[in-house]
């Protein structure tokens, strides 16, 4: 396999919404044998827990869903994140302003898809995933993600068997 489709996450503190998303996304490509054909991380635009594992609240979701977060750590979102990723997929509108923002101050052009993760649920009619560290509704996030993963992955199948 020369080039594995390559996604990144993107939220805020990088310990709530995009690990958990990162961590939905690699478990579903394993369950559809698309492990060896798409990457997945994730990032945030904040550095206020850089190091630190994922949150409590989206601790218990994968444990209780089986989806393993080993290894996860938060850290910065960089300029080689958005320059080598195929989708650069931010949680809500704050993270894609920040992220546009360092595009911008880094004059360069991104190579991929830069999309919101409520694009991919156009029928949920919302505009961002809502912050579980303010809601305290991690439940949420993960059937938020969950479906969100799941039409991401149909679309990278899709884009792969037509390539
Ligand atoms: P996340 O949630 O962006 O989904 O990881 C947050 C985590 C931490 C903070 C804000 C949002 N914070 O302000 O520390």
């Amino acid at each position: 396999m020369e080039h594995k489709v390559k996604v990144i996450f993107v939220c805020l503190g990088n310990i709530c919404r995009s690990p958990m998303a990162e961590a939905v996304f690699r478990h579903m490509a394993a369950e559809r044998n698309m492990g060896q054909l798409v990457e997945a991380d994730s990032a945030g635009t904040g550095d206020w827990h850089l190091g630190k594992i994922p949150h409590e609240g989206t601790r218990r979701e994968l444990d209780s869903a089986g989806i393993s977060y080993d290894g996860m750590k938060s850290r910065l979102v960089d300029r080689q994140d958005l320059q080598d990723s195929d989708y650069i997929v931010v949680m809500d509108s704050a993270n894609e302003r920040d992220v546009r923002e360092l595009i911008q101050s880094g004059g360069y052009t991104p190579q991929g898809n830069l999309m919101r993760f409520m694009d991919l649920l156009p029928e949920k009619n919302m505009d961002g995933v809502p912050d579980p560290y303010y809601t305290g509704d991690f439940n949420q996030t993960r059937e938020l993600v969950t479906a969100g993963c799941s039409r991401l992955l149909d679309r990278i199948a899709h884009e792969l068997a037509i390539r």
